[in-house]
């Protein structure tokens, strides 16, 4: 399970809105014969290039697969049909399937003979960990979402007088684009764009896709984004999201809930939260940040823009407490990375 999980590895961010997946197949003695990983949306699945790549050795074989395989018909067939041609008599599950219309594959495959194993332990937990991003936007039926923020140590991300290009350096720079590149959807409110006129794409080289650019959208309660901004040419597809779109917060905004569940319908999974501390704020009083990505300059503003606008606490014990999940040297600058502990 844990090579099919270093698989699966290799497809993330790649084959959004598809999960990330990786399988292995052994031959009937229990030898590693086959494997293979999504590679993206559209192509074949994991177990379908493992199965390949075993040939008539799968037969009476074990198949290991970080995802509980498919039993429906999407771009490609269901891999459920694919491991019963080839004979796979034994199926190792890392993580149910959550999503209803691809669901059911473990019991049909148990209809047809097949033993389907379900793992637990620490090996179901790196199968949940490797494909988190995708395992959560479709619990939440709403895109996971990453709050990116560049800031000094004393944490500003801006001076006094709105600038902020740039608090941190190049390699920390190119990082943010590795990421983007992971992320089908970049999101910044209307006061990031009028403030830095940002271009919001991935740079060729820093891990982008060919041909592949997220998504852009300004949340902008009354469509103040100037017609030159930068974000609308087209170097990739842009929404200006008002609130005539998508409905307005009770304090009148553009409704960040219905928002990633509009993006949610046209098929976003993982949206990279860039705008400023006004936006920012307002998605973690909401509870919708799964994950936040620090970049922490060796450097002091002190006057300037706070990285977080109001977000819902007034008191210390209200505090939104993250658990660390990496912490790195980037160039000259941390990157630090932290999920969201369970509100008390
Ligand atoms: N260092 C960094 O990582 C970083 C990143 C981004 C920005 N910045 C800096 O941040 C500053 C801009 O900050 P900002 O707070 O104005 O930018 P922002 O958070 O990107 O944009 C805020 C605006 O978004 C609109 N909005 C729409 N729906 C909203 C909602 N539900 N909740 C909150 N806002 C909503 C509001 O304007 P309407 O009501 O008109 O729609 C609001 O004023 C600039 O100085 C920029 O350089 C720094």
């Amino acid at each position: 399970m844990l090579r099919a999980v270093a698989l699966a590895a290799e497809s993330r961010g790649r084959t959004l809105p598809n999960p990330a997946v990786g399988c292995v197949v052994l031959d009937a003695e229990g030898v590693p014969v086959g494997e293979g990983w999504h590679r993206r949306a559209g192509g074949p699945h994991a177990e379908v290039l493992a199965l390949a790549a075993a040939g008539s050795r799968a037969g009476g074989g074990t198949a290991v697969v970080t995802l509980e395989p498919c039993a429906h018909t999407g771009r490609t067939g269901p891999c459920t049909q694919a491991l019963l041609s080839a004979g796979i008599a034994r199926v190792v599950v890392g993580v149910p399937e959550p999503s209803s219309t691809a669901g059911g594959g473990a019991e049909r495959l148990r209809a047809a003979g097949v033993d389907v194993q379900q793992m637990d332990g620490p090996e179901r937990d790196a199968a949940e960990v490797v494909n988190a991003v995708w395992l959560t936007a479709v619990r939440r039926r709403r895109p996971y979402l990453t709050w990116k923020l560049a800031s000094t140590l004393d944490g500003r991300v801006a001076a006094a007088d709105g600038s902020s290009r740039w608090i941190t350096g190049a390699a920390a720079r190119a990082d943010v684009h590795r990421l983007r590149a992971e992320c089908d959807t970049i999101l910044v409110g209307v006061g990031t764009v009028l403030a830095d006129d940002p271009s919001l794409t991935v740079r060729p080289g820093d891990g982008s896709i060919p041909g592949r650019q997220p998504l852009r959208v300004v949340a902008d309660t009354h469509g103040r984004t100037p017609s030159n901004a930068q974000v609308r040419d087209s170097a990739a597809t842009t929404w200006v999201a008002t609130a005539d779109q998508v409905g307005s917060d009770p304090d009148g905004r553009v409704d960040l809930r219905s928002l990633l569940t509009e993006l949610y319908e046209r098929e976003r999974r993982h949206v990279l939260l860039e705008g400023g501390p006004t936006l920012a704020g307002a998605a973690v009083a909401a509870g919708l940040v799964d994950r936040v990505v620090a970049y922490l300059a060796p450097a002091l503003l002190g006057d300037g823009r706070a990285a977080l606008g109001a977000a819902g606490v007034s008191t210390i014990n209200a505090t939104h407490r993250l658990e660390l999940v990496d912490v790195r040297r980037v160039g000259d600058d941390v990157r630090i990375e932290a999920t969201p502990l369970p509100r008390p």
